[in-house]
């Protein structure tokens, strides 16, 4: 048997490493990073299969490793008749993907006026910019305290997030810059949880300030990045504006920024 890697056979392939099932409906999976890309913490690329029609099949996956990693880790639902993740959720180890070399989002530090405390506000597998950011150095330079918000609808689906945040206290590369600047808020809506209910609502009732000890949001010092649903940022933008905050982008950085988490 020859131990030989086979020669990439798609455009822009790239090989799987590692491939973690969380539920029956997530998992994560790292491939192989091109040489030549760069990206910063917190943006999205396209990645995909060959398609049945020898067209590839791609969408927009926020990658959820930071810029420094030598590889490049995604976070994704299993959607049983979607066409692409029916098929992506059965990748192995040593299989090929395809990723477009071309990073792009609005999730970034770039997009955002200085500020003492960011919050990350994220549903499902909208957490996946954040976990990136998490891991990013500059995060950490940039802001006094961290919040890292992530509601799910059931506890085993928040795992993904809970055991990267607890890893990173002692993580040999980023656990000096974090100290004790990062701060984990999750709270799940359909089953039993120490936290309940939808962030909306404790950012509303003002739940969420007096359960973390911080003042209500204020555009002065507060920052946000919001990774979710369309119902989520949409509901989340008119909270935030609420409070002040105004939404920045690339090119006008403001007080918070917004994307959706693609894929369904
Ligand atoms: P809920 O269970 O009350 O719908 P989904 O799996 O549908 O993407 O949802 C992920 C999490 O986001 C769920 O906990 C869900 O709460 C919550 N969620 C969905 N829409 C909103 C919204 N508009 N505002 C706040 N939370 C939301």
């Amino acid at each position: 048997m020859s131990e030989s890697r086979a020669k990439p056979t798609l455009p822009d392939a790239q090989t799987v490493t590692k491939v973690t099932h969380w539920t029956d409906r997530l998992f994560s999976f790292r491939v192989t990073r091109p040489q030549s890309l760069r990206f910063r913490s917190g943006e999205f690329v396209m990645i995909g299969l060959m398609g049945d029609n020898g067209k590839p099949l791609l969408r927009a996956y926020s990658i959820a490793s930071p810029s420094w990693d030598e590889e490049l880790e995604f976070y994704s639902i299993k959607v049983q008749d979607g066409p692409l993740t029916s098929k992506l959720q059965h990748i192995k180890v040593g299989d090929e993907i395809i990723l477009r070399p071309k990073p792009v989002g609005t999730l970034v530090h770039d997009a955002l006026l200085p500020g003492k405390r960011l919050y990350f506000f994220a549903t499902g597998t909208g957490i996946a910019p954040f976990a990136s950011l998490m891991r990013e150095p500059e995060t950490y330079e940039n802001y006094d305290e961290v919040i890292m918000c992530h509601t799910c609808r059931e506890v085993a689906e928040l795992e993904y997030g809970r055991l990267l945040v607890e890893s990173l206290a002692d993580d040999p590369l980023i656990g000096e810059f974090i100290g004790d600047k990062l701060r984990y808020y999750p709270t799940t809506t359909r089953e039993d949880s120490p936290k309940m209910g939808r962030i909306t609502t404790k950012l509303r009732d003002g739940s969420l300030f007096a359960d973390l000890g911080v003042p209500p949001m204020d555009k002065n010092h507060d920052r946000a990045m919001i990774c979710g649903s369309i119902g989520l940022n949409k509901d989340m933008k008119e909270i935030l504006e609420g409070f002040g905050l105004t939404e920045g982008s690339n090119s006008i950085p403001a007080e918070y920024v917004v994307e959706k988490a693609f894929v369904d």
